[in-house]
């Protein structure tokens, strides 16, 4: 069963400081000789391998479906290749809810970068008003958001996100994740990370949850001290669940 970290850098830290903060946790990852996949998202201007020995995974926030081209303000798979970059965060629920990106074109960047073989991580989750309206509702609203996306691809990491729990302090519980992760186990047999407020102090109790392979971490993830007490609480992590 893989098990997975991954910690979404947003619009935080420049290029030299991504450049520390990986450094750090690449020494780390080797002198723990961490067993789980560590995927980071820096932002567009900080992409690089940032010279890793370790098996940390740098992955893009963002990407235009396009190789290069004119689109202004977007950045293609040539830039990408320049650093190695071959994993893709698709379907993020700021990049739906503040940049107005439609299921449509969602599924269309998704199905580019799928032809090009990219590990995708892919975000669903929804809104406050749904959850209020109740688990049909939730059902129905994650249906959707896996529409014309194919939820069997081989190199396709989940992400359960729910919007009210994102940066908002406010966890799910470990009772409500489990039970939306069964709902998005029907749609994908992918390994499934959950996102929205993991921090120290939540990150075992989440980790433990039937169904949970993992988490996708923004800002608690973002002071590397955090991070490594969070990749340390994870190697504690009982496989029996
Ligand atoms: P958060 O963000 O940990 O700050 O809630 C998670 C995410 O958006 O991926």
């Amino acid at each position: 069963m893989r098990k997975i970290i991954a910690s979404n850098f947003k619009t935080t830290h420049t290029r030299a400081a991504t450049r520390d903060y990986i450094a750090t946790l690449d020494e780390f990852m080797q002198k723990s000789e961490y067993p789980w996949e560590v995927y980071i998202f820096p932002p567009a201007t900080a992409l690089d391998k940032h010279g890793v020995r370790s098996d940390i995974r740098i992955g893009a926030q963002n990407a235009y479906p396009t190789v290069k081209g004119s689109f202004t303000g977007e950045i293609g798979k040539e830039q990408l290749d320049e650093f190695g970059v071959d994993t893709l965060l698709v379907g993020h629920s700021e990049r739906r809810h503040i940049m107005g990106e439609t299921q449509e074109f969602i599924a269309q960047k998704f199905a580019w970068y799928k032809e090009h073989n990219f590990n995708i991580v892919y975000c669903i989750g929804e809104p406050l008003e749904v959850r209020e309206a109740g688990e049909d509702a939730v059902r129905r609203y994650l249906v959707e958001q896996c529409e014309g996306i194919d939820t069997t691809y081989e190199r396709l990491i989940m992400a359960y996100e729910p919007v009210w729990a994102i940066g908002t302090g406010r966890t799910a519980t470990p009772d409500l994740i489990e039970k939306t992760h069964a709902v998005i186990k029907k749609l994908s047999d992918r390994p499934l990370l959950y996102g929205g407020s993991v921090k120290p102090e939540n990150i075992a109790q989440i980790l433990a949850v039937p169904g949970c392979d993992g988490a996708l971490i923004g800002t608690a993830s973002w002071d590397v001290s955090n991070m490594v007490s969070m990749l340390e609480i994870s190697m504690k992590q009982k496989d029996d669940k």
